[in-house]
């Protein structure tokens, strides 16, 4: 089966510090900022910008030991991942598991705005770090 996604959900931004990008993102380049959210199982805190329809996901670390904070030591602030939507979660990691893709998560992981979401490895996917997101609900407007 082909992977069906229903568009690009949100690229992500790795940056050191969320008010400073917050700062930039709103004031200077003039972004609407559409709230956000700390995952604190995962080390992070996330502030969503509003993109049309799609969003810009501003990602700063909590601590010192988590997934971000490995990725700014090792190549500073940038782009981070692209996020696409799909409708059922479990059933693309089942037909990528299937076909062999290089994944990080097997299972689905929360993500923030209570969606589900799973990562497909940067080396599985030309050097881009994939996600996949499920939304049990519409996200905030
Ligand atoms: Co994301």
């Amino acid at each position: 089966m082909p992977l069906k996604s229903l568009g690009v959900d949100h690229v992500g931004v790795a940056v050191a510090d969320l008010e400073k990008a917050t700062t930039t993102y709103r004031d200077l380049l003039g972004f609407e900022i559409a709230g956000g959210e700390t995952l604190e199982t995962r080390g992070l805190a996330v502030r969503f910008v509003t993109v049309g329809d799609s969003r810009i996901e501003l990602i700063a670390p909590t601590r010192a030991d988590s997934e971000v904070s490995r990725f700014l030591a090792k190549n500073g602030e940038g782009l981070h991942h692209v996020a696409v939507r799909v409708h059922d979660l479990d059933a693309a990691l089942r037909d990528l598991k299937a076909r062999g893709a290089k994944l990080i998560d097997e299972t689905p992981r929360p993500g923030a705005h209570q969606t589900r979401v799973a990562f497909v490895h940067p080396k599985g996917a030309h050097g881009v770090l994939l996600e996949l997101v499920e939304h049990r609900r519409e996200p905030p407007t």
